[in-house]
């Protein structure tokens, strides 16, 4: 349903009672790419998707808008929502509002998990391929995101196995709103370095990978989980970026099992 937020109407779901968890997706997508979480954590757990701002069915903000403002909304969120502490999860972008609710308000999140995501700011480079697809976005509509990010979501292999999925995927993306997804590409590219703030992290922590992810390597990935006290981490095999909708089995038994121990 949506809730006033900060000045506009945000999309959120929620299913389930018990602990809270919330997840925060990735780029270009929205909260539906949680399904198969939803499904298997809801059995135990309020399980929270929002749709971040400009993206799914939230309102594009008027201005351009930092992970800084992701964050402030999903403070706002959960103190609408009657929610003082939660387990954190997010994925790729979502993992880099999760380091922007780390430097804001560690004290709320109990257990975090980080998938397919990095902590290291963008290099010159990077922001110029945010730049790029801004301009792709302005001129060609969401399609130039999907174009640019399908290939990189999963193996070649689920690709050709699982065609429904591929379809699937590529219709989520071509329905996000632009002018919104100009503002995600943005707000990365100038995002704030979270490389010092993994040394800082005292709360139970997840970190999966994809074994074959191209965008966030697993290689990137377990020296941020060795960065984190007591972390664990884990690739998974035959997965590429997009781990919680490639490999829901292997990636829901992970977490399951780590939320089990972090919210005991
Ligand atoms: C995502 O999946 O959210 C994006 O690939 C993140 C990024 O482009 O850095």
């Amino acid at each position: 349903m949506k809730h006033h937020i900060n000045g506009a109407e945000l999309y959120i779901t929620e299913k389930g009672q018990g602990a809270p968890v919330i997840l925060l997706h990735g780029f270009p997508l929205d909260h539906r790419m949680w399904q198969a979480q939803v499904d298997a954590l809801s059995q135990h757990y309020r399980v929270i998707t929002p749709d971040l701002r400009g993206m799914g069915q939230s309102d594009v903000p008027a201005a351009n808008i930092s992970m800084e403002q992701y964050a402030d909304d999903i403070l706002t969120m959960m103190d609408k929502m009657g929610i003082q502490k939660a387990a954190l999860g997010g994925f790729s972008m979502g993992g880099y509002v999760a380091f922007a609710l780390l430097r804001k308000a560690p004290e709320r999140f109990t257990a975090l998990l980080f998938a397919n995501t990095r902590p290291e700011a963008d290099g010159p480079e990077g922001r110029k391929n945010r730049m790029n697809m801004s301009a792709a976005l302005y001129d060609k509509g969401a399609g130039a995101a999907r174009d640019a990010m399908l290939p990189k979501l999963l193996t070649e292999q689920t690709a050709k196995d699982q065609p429904g999925l591929v379809e699937n995927l590529s219709a989520v993306m071509a329905s996000m709103p632009a002018e919104g997804l100009v503002h995600a590409s943005l707000a990365m590219a100038f995002r704030a370095d979270s490389v010092d703030l993994l040394g800082a992290i005292s709360v139970p922590t997840l970190v999966i990978a994809g074994e074959q992810d191209p965008i966030a390597p697993p290689d990137v990935m377990k020296k941020m989980a060795d960065a984190i006290r007591g972390a664990s981490f884990h690739a998974i095999p035959s997965a590429s970026h997009l781990a919680p909708m490639e490999k829901p089995e292997a990636f829901n038994a992970l977490l399951l099992e780590f939320l089990k121990g972090a919210t005991a």
